[in-house]
């Protein structure tokens, strides 16, 4: 997934309006739960209750992250490997099918409908296209030291 400089500047203004805000980030942990429910296998010692604290702090987690990875976009596996590490390392297999498990795009979708409804007047077309891009290109990375 090759970003143009077009997107980069969509999610570089994306980022700059909601800075370290990290609502969308635990809504949208929220949402995976709720619509994907086999992802809350690897969340079993958290309290899953929708925005249960270790919710909203993982949240905040993802949510620097993304920051990070907005600001590194020219390299992005450097700036996620410890990252990409630990996902290798906690979703090494999916536990139904024993394939490698793209989960993370489960949550990049639902990271999209968070930012959407958080950032309406943001979202538009063009807008949601570059962060399509720029969450699956995370997505890549997390998952491309799968064993
Ligand atoms: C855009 C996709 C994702 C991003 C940016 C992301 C980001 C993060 C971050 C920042 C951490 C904390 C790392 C640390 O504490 O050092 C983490 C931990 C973790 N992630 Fe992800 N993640 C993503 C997708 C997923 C998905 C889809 C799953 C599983 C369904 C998952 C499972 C985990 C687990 C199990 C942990 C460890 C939680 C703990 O025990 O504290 N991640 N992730």
């Amino acid at each position: 997934m090759v970003l143009s400089p077009a997107d980069k500047t969509n999610v570089q203004a994306v980022w700059n309006k909601i800075g370290r805000l990290d609502t969308y980030g635990w809504e949208a942990l929220d949402r995976m739960f709720m619509s994907f429910p086999t992802t809350k296998t690897y969340f079993a010692h958290f309290d899953l209750s929708p925005g249960s604290a270790q919710i909203q702090q993982q949240g905040k987690k993802v949510a620097d992250a993304l920051a990070l990875a907005a600001a590194n976009m020219d390299d992005l596996p450097g700036a996620l490997s410890s990252l990409s590490d630990l996902h290798a390392h906690k979703l090494r297999v999916d536990p139904v099918n024993f394939k490698p498990f793209l989960s993370p795009q489960l949550l990049t979708h639902s990271l999209l409908v968070s930012l959407a409804t958080n950032y309406p007047e943001e979202f538009n077309p063009a807008v949601h296209a570059s962060l399509d891009k720029f969450l699956a290109s995370v997505s890549t990375v997390l998952t491309s030291k799968y064993r």
